[in-house]
Parts: structure tokens; sequence; C-alpha cells
């Protein structure tokens, strides 16, 4: 169901539930993989049933149009974590592998990440960057919510123009992806490479998904309130095609009409 905000510059679309949003979500990136600027992908929890969604699409496509759509599969996620690499169960390339690679007999190196081994971390930083500008920038981009309203790992404070970049996290993300390392916040590595909020800007369009009640006064911050250094994803609100797609939990805090 389309809502509104009034006067909102951008799409909100608010489903019962996190499986109606994975739906609403997956033709969209199905889509975007057709056109000409590479797709830009995100980790956490609130995409698993958005790539389940998506994996399912792709199955029930007509098998030409599902081997053309996979040939030119091309996208750059947004971050990884530094010192991590495919065989590390945490890292966000083995996630990756997992939920679409393997699943989609991905040809490697067309799901691209950061290197999370990378000798010179800040070298590989650029290097990416650098790859994302060379592709064109990223046609649709896709996001989740950090719960300190993170957007890619741009942790507050971060203005609307940070470049891909090697940065520390802040305790509050390490402890909201400690699940993915046994529980413990400690085994989260404390630097990422990320995608800037330039790059994430510079994109063609916007998908931001949340989910979940946990994240309702966020996602009210980031939409409502001036934008600002400390909720980085507030920096969207300029995005000239921003769409939110969020669940009902999530859209809680929203004065919708
Ligand atoms: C992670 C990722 C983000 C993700 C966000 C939300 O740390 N770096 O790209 O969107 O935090 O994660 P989750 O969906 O698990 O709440």
């Amino acid at each position: 169901m389309t809502l509104r905000i009034p006067a909102a510059p951008y799409a909100l679309q608010v489903e019962p539930d996190e499986d109606a949003v994975a739906e609403a979500v997956a033709p969209r990136l199905l889509e975007a993989l057709g056109e000409s600027r590479p797709l830009g992908l995100a980790t956490g929890r609130t995409m698993e049933p958005v790539y389940a969604a998506l994996r399912r699409r792709i199955a029930g496509l007509p098998g030409l149009e599902r081997q053309v759509l996979l040939a030119q599969w091309r996208s750059f996620n947004l971050d990884e974590y530094v010192g991590l690499g495919p065989e590390h169960p945490g890292s966000f390339s083995a996630t990756m592998a997992l939920a679409l690679g393997e699943p989609l007999d991905l040809v490697p190196g067309r799901l691209q990440l950061p290197d999370g081994q990378a000798d010179d971390p800040e070298a590989e930083a650029h290097r990416y960057g650098t790859a994302v500008a060379a592709a064109g920038g990223i046609g649709l981009q896709l996001l989740g919510l950090g719960s300190n309203g993170h957007v890619g790992f741009n942790e507050p404070p971060c203005g609307a123009q940070a470049p891909c970049r090697c940065l520390e996290l802040s305790d509050a993300t390490r402890l909201q992806n400690a699940a993915a390392f046994g529980g413990d916040p400690q085994a989260v590595p404390p630097r990422a490479i990320t995608l800037g909020t330039a790059e994430i800007l510079a994109a063609d369009r916007v998908l931001l998904v949340v989910t979940g009640g946990a994240k309702a006064e966020m996602l009210r911050r980031a939409l409502l309130e001036p934008p600002s250094v400390e909720v980085p994803a507030s920096w969207l609100q300029g995005h000239p095609r921003l769409t939110v797609m969020a669940d009902a939990a999530a859209a809680s805090a929203l004065p919708l009409s």
C-alpha cells in the first residue's frame, strides 16, 4: 500500500510485514538488473527475505530470460569488514555467496564487494570507489537502515559527501551485528570498508528498506528531522528519487495519511 507523509518528496510504501516488503522489493531489483548501470546491494538481516524473494522471482523466469539476466548480472555491495574474506562466515562476501552467488550460480566477479583481505584497506577503498565510478555509478541502490542511523557502514557523525573509505565501526554497530559472530561484539571486526554517502547519493535511484519496530524511531528521525551528521540516513531526504519500503512496525512512528 502506498501511503503519504504530507509534503514528503519521496515515495513511501508500507506493507503489513517483512515478507510482504520483500515481495514488493524483489521485482524492483529484477528490473534494475536489466539496466546498464550496476545494481547496489546491501547485507543485513533485513535483506534475507528480500534475497529469498529475488531468488524465487528469478527461478520463475522463462529459461532464456533467466540465462540472459544472470549472464549480464553486475552488482556492487556497499561494504565489507576489514580482515575478513569469503571463507569467514561473518564476512559479507560469504553472506552474498550464500544468498545469491551460489544459488544463482553467478559468474565470479559479477557480484562485487570490497576486498576485506586487501593488504592496504585504504587503497582498496579507493580502488572500489573508483570501480563504481568507472561503471558509471550505481543505478538502483538498495539500502538497509542501521539502528544508529547508518547506511552502508557510514557511521555517525557523517556528512553527505563522504567518499568510499575505510573506517572504525561504532560499538553500537558491532553490537547490532554480533549475531553473525557468535553473539560476541568483540568478535566483530573493528573496521570496515564502505561506499560513502557520496556514492550512495550519486545513485540514480535509492530504495531504503526498513522492517521491525526496533527501527521505527530511527526511520522517523531519518525521514522527518532536518538532515544531520548524527543520522547519516537523513541525507537520503535530499535524493531526488528515493523510495522507502517499510513494514507496518517500522512505519509506526511516521505521521501517515
Ligand atoms: C549493517 C550493514 C548495513 C545494513 C544495516 C542494517 O551493519 N552494514 O548495510 O543495512 O547494518 O542491518 P540489519 O538489516 O541486520 O538490521
